[in-house]
């Protein structure tokens, strides 16, 4: 194959497969941003193809286990810990001061991967005394990762970089004070992980699950088409407390959102906004 693919797939086939994903097995791509997905897709078929697209179809239709691999590794699960580093800063600074006279904080991590970002934000509340009454929630569509997320086992190899990030995040100790180191892992303390509840959730279908005081979800709408993206944020709207905060990824806005108006912006570099009162 010289490292190149065996065939390119057209756009009539990634619609088919689409097709296959929401009408077999209820998981709707549609809204889903084309070039990425069909880079994904791509990967995939060059594996798994051979050559015979339909071949893989069909498996798809028929194989809920492969439809369940090929689900969880069309989406991009890439996630750091203290990842942009300022936007923890700015949650230390500005953000969950606002929260800390709460009797209880509710935060949900939508799109959480495989945990990276919940840890950090566990670490962040520990260090500002407001761990234990807060609770999260992380949801995930994908199994795979929200299985990895739930043991609290993260590869090891980025560590030195997750030190640096959680040092300019503002961090009071060393990030080694929070988890036990193996050979090519590490585990995070039992007491970080344990109001965290990790659950599969769907952003695109299963719609409005609790009031939370905060919500984090980025890198993920990036992923959406605008329609996507606007439908998602009015899930944000209505899951969000008055006076609640919702943060995006730094290549993220609301800016497509109908439900805009219902927000300020708090602070624009790092995507943070705030559900209006009234
Ligand atoms: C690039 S990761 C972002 C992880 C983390 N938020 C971060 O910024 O480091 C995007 C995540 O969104 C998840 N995702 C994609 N589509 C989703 C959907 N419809 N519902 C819930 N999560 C979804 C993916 O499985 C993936 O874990």
């Amino acid at each position: 194959m010289n490292g190149r693919p065996e065939f390119l797939v057209s756009e009539t086939e990634v619609n088919r497969i689409i097709d296959v994903l929401l009408k077999v097995h209820g998981i709707d791509f549609t809204g889903y941003s084309r070039a990425s997905f069909t880079r994904r897709v791509q990967r995939i078929v060059d594996r798994d193809a051979s050559g015979n697209f339909g071949a893989l179809l069909e498996r798809l239709s028929v194989n809920s286990n492969y439809a369940n691999l090929f689900i969880n590794e069309v989406m991009v699960n890439v996630t750091e810990m203290f990842r942009d580093p300022t936007f923890f800063h700015a949650l230390r600074a500005d953000v969950l001061p606002q929260l800390k006279n709460l009797d209880h904080i509710t935060i949900w991590h939508a799109g959480c991967s495989t945990g990276e970002e919940v840890f950090s934000m566990a670490i962040l509340l520990h260090e500002m005394g407001l761990l234990k009454k807060t609770r999260i929630v992380a949801t995930d569509l994908n199994s795979d990762a929200l299985q990895k997320a739930s043991k609290g086992v993260l590869p090891s190899k980025m560590i030195a970089e997750y030190e640096a990030n959680y040092l300019s995040a503002g961090g009071l100790g060393l990030l080694s004070d929070y988890y036990a180191a193996d050979f090519n892992s590490i585990t995070v303390n039992e007491f970080l992980r344990s109001n965290i509840q990790f659950k599969q959730h769907n952003l695109v279908s299963d719609g409005f699950f609790g009031a939370f005081d905060l919500i984090i979800c980025r890198n993920v709408l990036i992923y959406f088409q605008k329609p996507l993206q606007s439908s998602v944020v009015s899930l944000f709207k209505r899951s969000l407390n008055k006076n609640g905060y919702l943060c995006l990824g730094t290549k993220e806005s609301l800016l497509f959102a109908e439900d805009r108006f219902a927000f300020d912006e708090v602070d624009k570099r790092e995507k943070v906004f705030r559900k209006k009162g009234s």
